[in-house]
C-alpha cells in the first residue's frame, strides 16, 4: 500500500531525525538504541567498542531498516564531544535527540590516590554531558524541536557514605538536566534527567561489584526496557526528571524530605 501525503511527510521528518546515544555499546544504551529504533529514529551510537556497536549496528538495521552510525569514541578524553559534533556535521546528521548515557561506577574520592583517574571519571560523567548539552541543544533550538535525556541515578537523590563521586557527579546531571529543562521550555525541546535505580546490566559488572548485586534483594532490581521506556515516555510528556520504577518513584519523596534525610545512612558500596 502506498503512503499518504501526510505519511510521506511525517517518514521526511522522521528520516531526518538523528537519535544520537552515548554508552550504546551495552545496557541502557543499547536498549535506548532499540526502543529509538523501533520508533523510526536513525541512530548514532557512540561508546569505546566499536565492535559491539558494529554488531548492534547491523542487527538494528536488519530489525527495522535504519540508518544506524557508528562513532567510536572515548568520552573520558576532553576533546571527544567536539570530534563528535565535527563528525555529524561535516556528514549531515542532525540530531533530535541526544541521550547522555556513558557512564561508570568511578574511583573512590578519597581512597584512590590517582588524580587522573578522578579526572577522567568526572570528565566522563560531567564535563562531556554539559559539553553535548551545549553543542547539541542550541541547533535544536533553532529548528523548535528536540529531546535531550541525560541519564542520572537514584544515587543523585540522596547523599551516601563512600566514593563521593558518584552520586555527586550524577547530582550535577540532575541540576544541569532541571535548569536546561526552564532555560529551553516553550520552545520544542525537551530536557529530562533519567533517574534509574538498580538496573540489570554490565555496570556492576564492570565495577567489579557483583557479589554485592548478587547478596541484594531481586525486588530492587529492574530490567533496562523498563527504565528506556519510561525516560522516552518522561521526555515526551516533559518531565524534567523522571524517577525510573514504581518502588524508586515511592521512594524519592522520602530521599527528597529534610525530616527523612538526616537519618538516612545508606552505604554507597560495601566496605
Ligand atoms: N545499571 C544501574 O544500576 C544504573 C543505575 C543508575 C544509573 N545508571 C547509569 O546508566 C548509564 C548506563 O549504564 P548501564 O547501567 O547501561 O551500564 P553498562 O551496561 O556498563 O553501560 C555503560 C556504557 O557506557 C559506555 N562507556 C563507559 N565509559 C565510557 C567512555 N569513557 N567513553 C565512552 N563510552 C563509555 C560503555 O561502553 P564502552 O565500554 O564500549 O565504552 C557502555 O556502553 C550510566 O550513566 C550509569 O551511571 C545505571
Amino acid at each position: 500500500m502506498e503512503d499518504t501525503p501526510a505519511q510521506l511527510v511525517s517518514n521526511a521528518m522522521i528520516e531526518k531525525r538523528y537519535a544520537l546515544i552515548t554508552g550504546a555499546s551495552s545496557g541502557l544504551g543499547a536498549e535506548f538504541a532499540q526502543q529509538l529504533a523501533a520508533l523510526g529514529h536513525p541512530l548514532i551510537l557512540v561508546a569505546r567498542r566499536e565492535d559491539k556497536l558494529a554488531a548492534l549496528a547491523s542487527t538494528l538495521h536488519e530489525q527495522y531498516g535504519a540508518a544506524v552510525e557508528v562513532i567510536a569514541a572515548d568520552l573520558s578524553q576532553p576533546d571527544t564531544p567536539q570530534k563528535i559534533a565535527a563528525t555529524c556535521s561535516t556528514s549531515g546528521w542532525q540530531v533530535d535527540w541526544l541521550i547522555n548515557n556513558a557512564g561508570v561506577a568511578g574511583p573512590d574520592l578519597l581512597k584512590d590516590r590517582d588524580w587522573s583517574q578522578q579526572q577522567a571519571f568526572y570528565q566522563l560523567m560531567m564535563l562531556s554531558v554539559a559539553e553535548m548539552c551545549h553543542l547539541f541543544i542550541p541547533s535544536m533550538v533553532e529548528r523548535g524541536q528536540g529531546r535531550v535525556i541525560n541519564i542520572a541515578s537514584v544515587a543523585a537523590r540522596v547523599p551516601r557514605s563512600g566514593g563521593c563521586n558518584y552520586g555527586p557527579a550524577k547530582a550535577y546531571v540532575v541540576a544541569l538536566s532541571e535548569e536546561l529543562h526552564l532555560s529551553v521550555a516553550g520552545q520544542g525541546v525537551n530536557v529530562s534527567a533519567l533517574c534509574p535505580g538498580f538496573t540489570h546490566t554490565e555496570f556492576h559488572e564492570t565495577a567489579g561489584l557483583m557479589d554485592m548485586k548478587n547478596k541484594m534483594a531481586k525486588w530492587l532490581w529492574y530490567e533496562a526496557k523498563v527504565v528506556v521506556c519510561d525516560g522516552i515516555n518522561g521526555v515526551e510528556d516533559g518531565k524534567s526528571v523522571v524517577v525510573s520504577g514504581r518502588l524508586y518513584r515511592w521512594l524519592d519523596p522520602i530521599f527528597q524530605s529534610v525530616w527523612t534525610r538526616r537519618f538516612l545512612r545508606i552505604k554507597a558500596r560495601p566496605d
